[in-house]
């Protein structure tokens, strides 16, 4: 477990997650816990720093969330952004009101004179892009601060007490949005809170691989694989650390893309030497799904039979119960979202993993990669020479081609789907976009329109073809691919794809919409 440089308090903003990605980024290694931690947890991990994230509430609810004020006790540096800067003004005195004029989206930061110096700002210029999301402002702030910046229709947009080292941002510096957002928390960890710089994927892949031979010494480890960047990723690190001892299994539920099952075995056999046990279960899965239009239900039934092949499989390899563990590729951002401040209510889609796996199958969990973000597990990745097209692949759903299927999935849907996909993604690597899209992907709409072909009328189904640029997948915006580009792709698409006579392009962002169609 690396030691934490700087925490992050999280009270339930969308962005609080790339607040601790973009310290990262600078080698600093950052932890997020929600704003309820307990003192005791936040002394007990020494933190050189403490920053404050934004978050829905306001401060002059009667139930905002409040941290333990204990925090300004340890005399360690604090930073609030947006709700924690309002937090932090209301705590020490100063006042906060609905803003008359809210504002959402890009403003022009203005540094004063006397804070151009001031070691928080160093290297930001005098005026530069922010990016606001805020609805109430500091109207007076507390005695012992100072104000350091302004935007158009905000007077405090940054201010700080110096003596105490307590700063707050308006704006949001996680955000990509913010020109010099990363100066600006990397200024405040090292600087100010003088941070190690020591956070790096060798130094990890060595340390995890030690502390992984030492807890599986009892055992054998269980993992299941899904081609996908993660769980390849954990399959290797584990093999590296105890080879055989090591039992990979891939089920294979017929939804997957064209080619894929063939190339997860080929990179396994050849290029990661780990002897993957595959299982052709798609047969079983289909017919599961028979008749099944509702996204959640097939999410489920996707969900339960994964559960049921799996399991199946286990029993073979199980039989002196020698099987003590099972690896997943959980990732930091699942950890945070089972803890976070916004609870489990605002699930919008099920995912799919092994969490509801049977009693005699509660082995002890390991999760390599639960302190890793998505791009650090690609760095990982390369590090333990995993081939960079492997690890460059856009995420793919455990669910699969179901989900992007409206409405009932059968095999000739599928054939036809994963037809069109690939000719998407051919363009796409052809033409060297596909490394700047975070996913791209076809959907079968199963919507019909008339259609001319040749000098006959067509009725046919309708592909949707689905292009987003995302760091986390959190949020996304749809890529913005040239109008040729996408023309190529809709003639090949319906050229080649007999069955489909139109093509059209999603141009919605997330939010409002999600990245996968169900
Ligand atoms: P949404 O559609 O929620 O997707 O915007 C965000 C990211 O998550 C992926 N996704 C899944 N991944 N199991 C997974 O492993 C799932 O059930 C699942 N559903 C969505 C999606 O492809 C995108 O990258």
């Amino acid at each position: 477990m690396d030691k934490v440089e700087i925490l992050v308090l999280d009270f339930g903003s969308q962005y609080t997650q790339l607040i601790a990605r973009r310290l990262r980024e600078y080698g600093v290694y950052t932890e997020i816990v929600p704003y309820f931690e307990s003192f005791e947890s936040i002394q007990s991990k020494e933190p050189k720093g403490i920053i404050l994230s934004g978050g829905p509430a306001s401060i002059y609810q009667k139930d905002a969330y409040k941290p333990d004020k204990r925090i300004f006790d340890l005399k360690i540096p604090i930073l609030g952004i947006c709700y924690g800067m309002q937090y932090i003004a209301d705590y020490f005195g100063g006042k906060v009101i609905k803003a008359q004029v809210q504002e959402f989206g890009k403003a022009n930061l203005e540094l004063l004179n006397s804070s151009i110096s001031n070691k928080i700002f160093e290297g930001v210029k005098p005026c530069s892009i922010i990016w606001m999301s805020h609805s109430d402002k500091v109207e007076i702030i507390p005695d012992g601060f100072i104000e350091l910046a302004k935007s158009e229709d905000t007077h405090y947009c940054a201010i700080a007490n110096l003596k105490n080292q307590i700063y707050a941002l308006q704006f949001h510096p996680e955000v990509i949005h913010t020109e010099c957002g990363g100066e600006i928390l990397k200024n405040f960890a090292l600087k100010i809170c003088k941070a190690f710089r020591g956070w790096n994927m060798a130094r990890f892949a060595k340390s995890e691989i030690e502390k992984l031979r030492n807890i599986t010494k009892t055992g054998k480890v269980l993992c299941g694989v899904s081609g996908g960047v993660d769980s390849s990723v954990v399959a290797t690190l584990l093999y590296q650390a105890i080879g055989e001892q090591l039992i990979p299994v891939f089920v294979d539920h017929g939804l997957l893309r064209a080619g894929e099952r063939e190339a997860v075995e080929k990179m396994f056999k050849q290029n990661l030497k780990v002897p993957l046990i595959t299982i052709d279960a798609s047969e079983l899965f289909l017919s599961r799904l028979a008749g099944i239009i509702e996204p959640e239900a097939k999410r489920k039934i996707i969900g339960e039979t994964f559960i049921e092949v799996f399991e199946s499989e286990a029993k073979k390899h199980n039989n002196n119960g020698e099987i003590k563990f099972l690896a997943q590729g959980t990732l930091y951002p699942d950890v945070i979202e089972s803890v976070s401040v916004k609870g489990p209510s605002k699930t919008i889609k099920s995912h799919h993993n092994v969490g509801g796996l049977p009693e005699w199958m509660k082995f002890e969990l390991i999760e390599p990669l639960r302190e890793l973000f998505k791009d650090e597990v690609r760095m990982l990745g390369f590090e333990l020479g995993i081939p960079q097209d492997m690890l460059m692949r856009h995420p793919f759903p455990g669910p699969g081609l179901a989900i992007r299927i409206m409405g009932e999935v059968n095999k000739q849907d599928l054939d036809l789907l994963r037809k069109a996909d690939f000719i998407f993604i051919d363009e796409l690597y052809k033409n060297g976009f596909y490394d700047n899209v975070w996913q791209a992907f076809c959907v079968l709409l199963n919507v019909k329109s008339v259609g001319v072909m040749g000098d006959n009328r067509t009725y046919d189904n309708t592909i949707c073809i689905r292009a987003v640029e995302a760091i986390d997948g959190m949020t996304a915006t749809f890529a913005h691919l040239p109008h040729q580009f996408l023309e190529k792709v809709s003639t090949r698409i319906i050229n080649e794809v007999t069955g489909i006579n139109r093509v059209v392009y999603d141009i919605t962002s997330k939010p409002p919409g999600t990245i996968e169609w169900e």
